[in-house]
């Protein structure tokens, strides 16, 4: 069995989807922690009620990428049985980049959701970036984790169309859905051995 942790900043909606997913769909993993980099996640009380374990491991004032910080998330991890050989790291809102060393520590066993149909719209305010656009559809994406910033392969995407009189809120809300969509999807891949990184 796959040991599985998720890491988030805020909200934690993709966090509560995965974690309602994998107990109503029988995904063959088990959630082993929930860490959150801010104290005042709103998920971290979500994933509480769920009955997961919850880690914060305060990052403010440390900048992002540092391995430092992310040798506190391994220890966390391991501590917790999730580990290069049987684990999966899902990124769910957590808003830092990882370091080199983490990733190459969890090689291939990393998962973020980003919220656009990558390769458009890398990095921050991907909604907004679609709507100032104009283009026509935009969606989500959930890949693998690498060392550029939402570079890693990707493992599925859904599309949503982009209406004329879309806000970033508006076209966030229904890419949001599928958001929950897909990454419970793509985390019961990884756990079946379905994925191959090519
Ligand atoms: C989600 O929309 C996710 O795709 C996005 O942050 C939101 C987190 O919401 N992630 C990124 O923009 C990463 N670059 P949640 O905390 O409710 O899951």
């Amino acid at each position: 069995m796959i040991n599985l942790a998720i890491l988030i900043s805020g909200r934690g909606s993709n966090m509560e989807a995965i974690l309602k997913s994998v107990k109503k769909n029988k995904i063959p993993v088990k959630p082993a922690v929930v860490i959150s980099n801010k104290p005042d996640a709103k998920g971290i009380k979500i994933a509480q009620k769920l009955g997961v374990k919850t880690v914060i491991i305060e990052s403010s004032g440390i900048k992002g990428g540092s391995w430092d910080y992310d040798k506190k998330i391994v220890s966390v991890l391991e501590k917790y049985g999730v580990t290069p050989k049987n684990g999966l790291v899902c990124l769910a809102g957590f808003m830092r980049i990882m370091s080199p060393e983490f990733i190459r520590h969890f090689k291939g066993r990393i998962m973020n959701i980003h919220p656009a149909i990558l390769p458009s719209f890398p990095g921050l305010h991907s909604q907004r970036q679609a709507v100032e656009y104009g283009v026509k559809y935009s969606g989500c994406t959930v890949h693998f984790v690498d060392e550029g910033v939402d570079t890693g392969p990707i493992i599925l995407q859904a599309v949503v169309k982009v209406k004329n009189n879309d806000t970033e809120e508006s076209l966030s809300k229904r890419i949001l859905i599928q958001e929950h969509k897909i990454y419970p999807k793509a985390i019961n891949l990884f756990a079946e051995g379905k994925i191959k990184i090519k």
